[in-house]
């Protein structure tokens, strides 16, 4: 086999609906409190789409963004994967209408379901087209509306999530310094029923029963999710290092999936990641699934923490339960 090329992270672009939810609103809507929210989750605020927004429109506005910032035209781009868990629709994929919308001409897609972990798998997976040879650019977009599947009479969910999108373009790393170095993901389907949507699939098809059971919205035991997530982040990233001859004072930049500042601080302390070096931004945006690792990106640069050549480690446990970590050094 020929030797693989070395991939790199080119271009970085965000989008959020600009309406906000506040831990406020939410006491108007749940009993809840907003001193609880913050000190279990880490949460402030989050961004919800309106009305008519789907998943495809953050993902053209974050993917418009990115392609802006590294100067090319969606003619340029050659695969679209969309990380998401809202689709617009259940067919045809998400990548599809972000094509049309884009009006990106000389493209393939698909859409790459994964949940919290979707984003850094849909790097890792479009990364193997580069690394190939098999094309020069890839757009990989992880973009959700959560509010779409939430019961906002839920306490126990609604105060997590969030919407929004971010996207990456990958391109080839001429420069050995800079682009990915490792990766390593695992699945573990005996968590399924922790976290999941059970309505609408092909188990259970949508009938108003399921309606009136709320089997369209997000079913979550979060003290299981939570237990699994502190171990198995903190666990997959020391492998991932170990086998890089590195420690967890080594990276310069720890970009996690937020889903809960306590998983955030609880992976961090026991991998010896230096304070600064951790990005948390889930007070503003909460759990915006697909969208948190971008977003986290985005936070990190706008705080001068990203920077050419820095070792950056990124993590994700989520629903599945799917596991992730990526390490790489930013490439410019
Ligand atoms: O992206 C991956 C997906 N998800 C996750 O990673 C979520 C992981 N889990 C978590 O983040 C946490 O488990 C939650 C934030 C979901 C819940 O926090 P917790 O500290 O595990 O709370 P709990 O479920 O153990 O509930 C403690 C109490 C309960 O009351 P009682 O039984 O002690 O009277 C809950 O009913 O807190 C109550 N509670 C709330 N109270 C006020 C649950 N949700 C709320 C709420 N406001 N929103």
């Amino acid at each position: 086999m020929s030797r693989l090329l070395r991939v790199k992270i080119s271009a970085l672009g965000t989008y959020v609906p600009p309406r906000l939810l506040t831990n406020e609103d939410l006491e108007k809507l749940v009993e809840t409190s907003h001193e609880w929210i913050i000190e279990r989750t880490g949460i402030r605020q989050r961004h919800i789409a309106e009305k008519g927004m789907a998943s495809s429109d953050l993902a053209v506005e974050a993917a418009k963004n990115a392609l802006a910032e590294r100067g090319i035209t969606p003619s340029d781009i050659d695969v679209i994967i969309v990380a998401t868990v809202t689709p617009d629709m259940f067919f045809p994929s998400t990548a599809c209408l972000v094509q049309h919308k884009l009006g990106a001409k000389n493209v393939w897609g698909f859409d790459l379901s994964a949940a919290c972990s979707a984003f850094v798998y849909a790097v890792q997976s479009g990364a193997q087209f580069i690394a190939t040879g098999a094309h020069q650019k890839v757009l990989v977009i992880g973009a959700d509306v959560m509010s779409s599947i939430i019961d906002y009479t839920d306490r126990s969910t609604c105060v997590i999530f969030g919407d929004g999108a971010g996207a990456v373009v990958l391109e080839r790393a001429e420069e050995d310094s800079v682009g990915i170095i490792d990766f390593l993901h695992e699945v573990d389907g005996s968590g399924a029923c922790s976290l999941y949507m059970p309505g609408g699939g092909s188990l259970h098809p949508s009938t108003h029963e399921t309606l009136d059971k709320k089997m369209h919205y997000v079913h979550q035991d979060g003290q299981a999710v939570f237990k699994f997530a502190v171990r198995k982040q903190a666990e997959i990233c020391e492998r991932l290092l170990r086998r890089n001859g590195l420690r967890g004072s080594d990276i310069a930049v720890f970009i996690p999936h937020q889903a809960n500042k306590r998983i955030i601080t609880a992976t961090a302390d026991r991998l010896g990641l230096r304070p600064e070096s951790v990005i948390i931004n889930i007070d503003r945006y909460g759990n915006t699934t697909a969208a948190t690792i971008p977003l986290a990106m985005d936070t990190a640069r706008r705080e001068g923490k990203l920077k050419k050549g820095d070792l950056v480690m990124l993590a994700s446990v989520g629903a599945g339960f799917t596991t992730g970590a990526t390490l790489l050094r930013w490439a410019y």
